[in-house]
């Protein structure tokens, strides 16, 4: 019999090793990689016993599609970023930061699909089955038939799930507590979380149940460990916010069965998540101070518009190199933005600090934040208050030319419905934006944005 032998597995990314190494050439991470005992070969006795399966033809699947269908827990917020419910026989991994508030989402969807008769299991490998019951209570949901079990062993799980009739909502919250006699590794590791991960997304395809796994993410934003469990589920939704603030944006990374460009808006209250059905203003502070360095940018996230502020703080800097801080927004974006207003516009920023900050909590992911990025950095660099009836959107080039960003109508006629009435905004997007009341500052190049906020 060969010797068993240990694989080394880095912890980040999953990445196997012959051999231990200071630095996973996988991801890069630094004291990640881990002495695992190898699992079990799949095949016992060396031989391979083959079955054929059954293969069906692609216009014979409309019985099938009829056969799954979702499971809509009823918040609108959450069924929007789902893409229209849960799919049933399919796994969905729930990301977030600790205390951002997965398990008070998951136990409010558990408790409107039990409420409407579908068999819901919550499996806790935190907290006892006591202490969901009490949130369950302070939330008003104790009397929805949602079935509680506080398991982390997932053979043991697996047996609970098919006692009875065969459920249709499981939420195991989290993937990271959870361990199977399957494999040796410790509890916590990759290859604990793949295996867990492997038999329970198994158990949702046989079973045709919604499986959703709660994973916890690191301070820069990835699944820690379990980002392996990324590839094997069928949608991935991260839960952002800032924990000072209420507002919780519910953002789909990846998603077999519907969008990855909707979100849903969440605001933590004392009674648990509420739907923000219309989250245009909410990231607009109060503006009755005008100060240089805000600008308001016209976005959208998926079908909807939202505006939200941009702040940055351009100041000489006391440093050799520079500080750039971005909260809310991709830093290497920034840094193109300052690259082109130095190359293209004549800024000098070299020697200033920059900090840019997205108001409210939320993460602009659109490269059409670019010119409202621009603007509050020009607006803090010469000091002037921009005007404060105008929004701005568009995307910049490393030309330093304005490219054209999709849905311009759109975002201009939120924008006045809210109370602006001008845009700043790619020279093309006049469709439709030039309204009454409403009028239009068409951009061709950065520096024209530049003459105009100096102006
Ligand atoms: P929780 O769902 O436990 O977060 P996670 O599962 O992501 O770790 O949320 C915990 C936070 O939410 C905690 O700081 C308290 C807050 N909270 C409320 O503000 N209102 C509520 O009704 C509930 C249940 C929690
Ligand atoms: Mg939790």
């Amino acid at each position: 019999m060969a010797k068993a032998r240990s694989t080394f597995v880095c912890q980040n990314c999953g990445t196997l090793h012959n051999r231990w190494t200071g630095k996973c050439e996988g991801c890069n991470e630094w004291n990640t990689i881990v002495e695992e005992a190898a699992s079990a070969p799949v095949t016992k006795g060396g031989t391979i016993s083959a079955r054929s399966g059954r293969l069906i033809p692609l216009e014979g699947l409309d019985g099938v599609t009829e056969q799954a269908p979702r499971l809509k827990a009823g918040i609108s917020e959450l069924d929007r970023v789902t893409g229209g419910g849960f799919v049933r026989g399919s796994a969905l991994l729930l990301g977030g930061e600790p205390g951002i508030g997965k398990s008070t989402l998951l136990i409010q969807a558990a408790a409107a699909l039990a409420r409407a008769g579908h068999r819901t299991v919550y499996i806790s490998g935190e907290e006892a089955a006591a202490q969901v019951r009490m949130r369950a209570d302070r939330l008003g949901l104790a009397d929805a038939p949602v079935e509680l079990g506080a398991e982390t062993n997932v053979e043991d799980i697996l047996a609970t799930l098919s006692a009875g009739t065969v459920p249709r909502f499981v939420v195991i919250d989290s993937i990271q507590t959870m361990w199977t006699s399957a494999v040796e590794s410790a509890p916590g590791t990759v290859t604990q979380v793949r295996a867990s991960a492997q038999a329970l997304i198994r158990f949702a395809k046989t079973s045709g149940a919604a499986v959703i796994l709660v994973g916890h993410v690191t301070k820069d934003g990835q699944i820690a460990g379990p980002r392996v469990v990324e590839h094997m589920v069928d949608a991935v939704l991260s839960f952002e916010g800032e924990q000072g603030h209420a507002f919780r944006v519910l953002r789909a990374q990846k998603n077999r069965f519907g969008p990855t460009d909707e979100i849903g808006v969440f605001s933590m209250t004392g009674n648990g998540l509420e739907d923000v059905a219309n989250p245009s203003a909410l990231f607009l502070s109060s503006r009755d101070v005008a100060a240089p360095g805000v600008a308001v940018f016209a976005g959208i996230e998926g079908t909807r518009p939202i505006l939200v502020e941009v702040q940055a703080l351009v100041a000489p800097s006391s440093l050799g190199t520079p500080r750039r801080a971005v909260v809310g927004w991709d830093s290497n974006r920034l840094s193109m933005v300052l690259a082109v207003l130095e190359a293209h516009a004549g800024l000098r920023l070299g020697s200033h600090d920059v900090y840019l900050n997205v108001a409210g909590g939320l993460r602009i992911q659109e490269p059409a934040a670019d010119i409202a990025v621009a603007a509050a950095l020009v607006s803090s660099f010469a000091n002037s208050v921009l005007p404060l009836d105008s929004v701005f959107f568009g995307e910049v080039s490393l030309s330093g030319a304005v490219r054209p960003v999709s849905h311009a109508g759109l975002r201009a006629k939120e924008a006045k419905r809210l109370g602006f009435s001008r845009a700043f905004a790619p020279a093309s997007s006049s469709e439709g934006a030039n309204d009454s009341g409403f009028s239009l500052t068409g951009l061709t190049a950065l520096d024209s944005l530049v003459a105009e906020i100096a102006a």
